[in-house]
């Protein structure tokens, strides 16, 4: 935050009246300034979706929003989603980077070679001062994801074992022909990185956009890509066959105090952690075959009702409601009181009822995967019944 602080601090203009403001926090003046911003911002990138798409960064003080409110928990969400990826990325071609959260949190994360592409030279430019002063390298170069240009181009000799897009993709054009061009830039990113490597998409948490990235992974899955994450299901995404369904991740970190002081002063929610997410193979490469047994992802938050706890879980069979009765917990299936959204688990004896799977006192909930932790291969490494929490996130 004291980063993203004297970034903005040096690129606002206008008079800054008053003593010198804390390095890692804002003064009440400069608050309502980013406050009224961040509402602006919020406004039309989650509610009319007219800045979706518009070259909102070019704007001094929606730029300077955008650092101080946005970027924290892109970052989080980048730093969770790269530490599902089967090993740390080296070398990193970050599209839509905007003022570079996916990029520096693959620098911080061990990548060596970052570079961030966008179209806004002024976003581009805070990119390089957060990375200047984390002492770190970043190459930056202008992209433009509207014109058809090879990727390669945009980082030289040396070819990405990952390509991250942050909450660019749902900004890349409206209706059916933009989910084939969007299709089309990730099927370009997956051919271009390096055997083993990874696309990482990030997207918001919302309804509409969260849909749109399934039927564009539904897309690359028909022409042959393998999922990576958070996806065990391999055919056309249940979550699309129910107009309310969406899929989202959540991970339990808490943004800094910053975030929670703006969105307070600008009448929005605390920002979560939360997104939609996709981890794409490179063509060739076969899904990961699942752990053995009845597993399933968490897809929901828990969902208590009448004397029993129920959550929605999408594995290889499908997706469907794992539902719990209190009066049949026992030592082997506590853990499922505290299951999180994103954890894979492995449940046992269990039987079908209504549209899902009804577990029983004999039946055994073990975690293979806490939310945002790679699933070990074969599932090893299980945690039995009670005790301990989920992954790192
Ligand atoms: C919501 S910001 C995301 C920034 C960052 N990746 C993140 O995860 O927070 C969307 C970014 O996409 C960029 N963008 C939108 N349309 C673009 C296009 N056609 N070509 C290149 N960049 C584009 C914008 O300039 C902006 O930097």
């Amino acid at each position: 935050m004291p980063r993203l602080l004297a970034v903005w601090r040096r690129g606002r203009k206008g008079p800054q009246r008053g003593p010198r403001p804390p390095a890692d926090g804002l003064t009440p003046q400069e608050l309502a300034e980013v406050a009224g911003a961040v509402e602006r911002l919020s406004h039309g990138l989650t509610r009319d979706r007219r800045l979706a798409g518009a070259r909102y960064l070019d704007d001094e003080r929606l730029l300077g929003a955008y650092l101080l409110f946005y970027w924290p928990v892109s970052y989080l969400q980048a730093r969770g989603v790269l530490s599902e990826l089967p090993a740390p990325p080296r070398t990193v071609l970050d599209l839509g980077s905007g003022p570079g959260p996916m990029a520096l949190a693959a620098l911080d994360a061990g990548a060596a070679l970052v570079t961030a592409a966008d179209r806004s030279e002024r976003a581009l430019a805070a990119a390089r001062s957060l990375a200047e002063a984390a002492g770190k390298k970043l190459a930056t170069r202008r992209w433009d994801g509207a014109r058809a240009q090879p990727l390669a181009e945009l980082c030289g000799a040396a070819r990405p074992d990952a390509v991250t897009l942050g909450h660019v993709l749902n900004e890349l054009g409206s209706g059916e022909s933009a989910l084939e061009a969007r299709a089309a830039l990730l099927g370009d990113a997956a051919r271009l990185v390096a055997p083993g490597g990874s696309v990482v998409v990030v997207e918001p948490a919302l309804r509409e956009t969260s849909r749109a990235l399934l039927a564009v992974r539904d897309r690359l899955v028909a022409g042959g890509l393998a999922v990576r994450a958070p996806c065990l299901f391999r055919g056309p995404c249940p979550a699309l066959s129910k107009e309310s369904d969406w899929c989202h991740a959540e991970r339990p970190v808490e943004p800094p105090a910053v975030v929670a002081e703006i969105a307070a002063a600008a009448g929005l929610r605390r920002e979560a952690v939360k997104m939609s997410y996709l981890v794409l193979a490179p063509p060739g490469e076969p899904w990961a075959e699942p752990p053995p047994g009845r597993v399933f992802r968490i897809v929901s938050e828990p969902l208590p009702g009448k004397g029993r706890l129920r959550y929605m879980g999408c594995g290889p069979e499908g997706r469907m409601g794992l539902a719990l009765q209190e009066k049949h917990v026992g030592d082997a299936n506590r853990r499922f009181g505290a299951l999180l959204r994103g954890d894979v688990v492995e449940v046992s004896e269990v039987e079908p009822r209504g549209d899902g799977l009804r577990l029983g006192p004999g039946s055994t909930v073990r975690v293979l995967a806490g939310a945002g932790s790679p699933l070990p291969p074969g599932g090893g490494g299980p945690q039995v019944g009670g005790a301990t929490g989920g992954g790192p996130g």
